[in-house]
């Protein structure tokens, strides 16, 4: 199936073995696309695309529109998944105008920028390692005109997490590749009146619960008590894998 993003075509390899059939099919059925894209699948710490050019010219950024907010982003080196649409919709209609809250792994804004256009919350610490996914991090606080409200910050959520402080309302871990090792930096921002903590992360298929109760144990020998809020598939990663939020309510004994 073909997915559309910002007037490029993604592709996945098993539905284009065939590159001239393929592409002579979307440009049939879609004959504005500026490129086709191949998409191979997301590698390393910052998950980098592996994207190869099938037509056309790849641009150097595409404008992407969801529930009334833009996302600007270059779609051959930034990750941005589709899949996670109603999530990231879902994450906004929880949170209150009060609110603090941090993104750990705030990409381009995928969390945090539904989360202060729709919410308009006090706060959002917006955290990003990579550079590039930050400059466009940046632009899209402006472009959706909620910079009173993002306040963007490169670097490791790590070491971010230390100087943010425990100001926290609610933490948003949307990463998936040993997200609970992330867990003990998330609750050292929470505030003194606790907080609630979206973790997302991959699951084996059958073996869903572990994650929720791998993150509480966790919060506990760190001298927490945390419950368990609610928890969901949001989508099928592998044959083998899900990818899995829960949430958690957590506070310091
Ligand atoms: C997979 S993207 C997801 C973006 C968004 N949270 C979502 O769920 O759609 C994860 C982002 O986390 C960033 N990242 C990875 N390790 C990080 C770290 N230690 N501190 C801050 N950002 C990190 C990556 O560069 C990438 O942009």
């Amino acid at each position: 199936m073909v997915k559309l993003f910002g007037g490029v075509a993604l592709v996945r390899p098993e539905e284009s073995s065939d590159v001239e059939e393929t592409v002579r099919r979307i440009l049939k059925s879609h004959p504005n696309v500026k490129a086709i894209l191949r998409y191979w699948g997301i590698e390393g710490e910052y998950r980098r695309p592996r994207i190869e050019v099938l037509w056309g010219a790849t641009p150097d950024s595409i404008v992407y529109r969801e529930y009334g907010v833009e996302f600007e982003l270059d779609p051959a080196s930034l990750m941005f998944c589709l899949g996670n649409k109603f999530e990231r919709i879902r994450t906004a209609a929880m949170v209150r105008s009060w609110e603090v809250v941090v993104d750990m792994f705030a990409g381009v804004g995928q969390f945090s920028i539904p989360i202060a256009y729709h919410a308009r919350p006090k706060k959002i610490h917006a955290i990003e390692i990579n550079p590039d996914a930050y400059g466009f991090l940046v632009k899209n606080i402006e472009r959706n005109r909620v910079s009173e409200i993002v306040v963007p910050h490169l670097g490791d959520c790590r070491e971010v997490a230390k100087q943010i402080g425990q100001v926290a309302d609610r933490v948003i871990m949307g990463y998936l590749h040993n997200t609970v090792s992330f867990l003990p930096y998330a609750l050292d921002t929470l505030s003194s009146a606790g907080g609630i903590i979206h973790l997302h992360s991959l699951a084996v298929r059958g073996r869903e619960g572990e994650l929720a109760a791998k993150a509480i144990s966790t919060a506990e020998r760190l001298g927490y008590k945390a419950r368990l809020l609610g928890q969901r598939v949001i989508k099928s990663y592998s044959p083998s894998k899900l990818h899995v939020a829960i949430e958690l309510f957590a506070i310091k004994q």
